[in-house]
């Protein structure tokens, strides 16, 4: 049924929402946190499929750790990078990490691999990448419902995806299975500037 004041709301969450980079230090209280994966856990994902999950970290010597472990990996995969680009792509990292001041990470976390694989021994028509690319779209939307959870509380967010450049040292890091995959950072908290 028409509801114009559930859009109300939503438009207002949808406007209010802009990437966010440099946040306050004030923590958020553990009841916000729970209702943002209360909702998070609503999010859609392909074949019905829930092997995913959000990892807090909202230890500061961690968030540091994590922004050193980008920051070195880029440099490795920029020694590859041609000379004139050089420039660009360094300008370009800084988003890679730009959730380094928030009081709070959240994580979705992602098993990459679909059931498909043990389907086929290999892939001539796509069905294993069509599998894979749905669970790529899925973890996105577990991350944008984060998002607007967490922006409908007066919180602010950034849909830090270039993070994912060191997913496997992130994993390893955190001590999740070596099998997962980050889907992004989201970076939670204040912002530092008055909107
Ligand atoms: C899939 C995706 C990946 C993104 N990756 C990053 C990122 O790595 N670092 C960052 O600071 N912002 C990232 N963003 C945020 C975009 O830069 C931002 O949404 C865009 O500039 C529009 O600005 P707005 O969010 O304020 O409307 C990402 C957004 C999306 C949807």
């Amino acid at each position: 049924m028409k509801n114009n004041l559930l859009f109300d709301s939503l438009k207002t969450i949808a406007h209010k929402r802009k990437s966010i980079r440099h946040f306050k230090t004030e923590k958020i209280p553990r009841e916000d946190v729970e209702k943002i994966m209360e909702i998070a856990k609503t999010s859609p994902y392909a074949g019905g499929r829930k092997d995913w999950e959000i990892i807090l970290v909202d230890d500061l010597n961690t968030i540091n750790i994590l922004k050193d472990i980008i920051k070195k990996k880029i440099e490795l995969v920029y020694t590859g990078a041609k000379n004139e680009f050089r420039q660009m792509l360094d300008d370009y990292a800084k988003y890679f990490y730009s959730f380094e001041t928030a009081p709070l990470l959240m994580i979705p976390v992602y098993k990459p691999r679909g059931g498909l694989v043990h389907a086929f021994e290999s892939d001539p028509y796509g069905a294993i990448k069509l599998d894979e690319e749905g669970i790529i779209k899925s973890i996105a939307c577990v991350a944008m419902m984060t998002i607007l959870a967490a922006e409908s509380l007066g919180y602010n967010t950034c849909f830090v995806h270039g993070a994912c450049i060191a997913s496997d040292e992130i994993v390893s890091h955190l001590n999740i299975k070596k099998n997962k995959k980050i889907g992004a950072i989201i970076p939670v908290g204040y912002a530092q500037e008055a909107l």
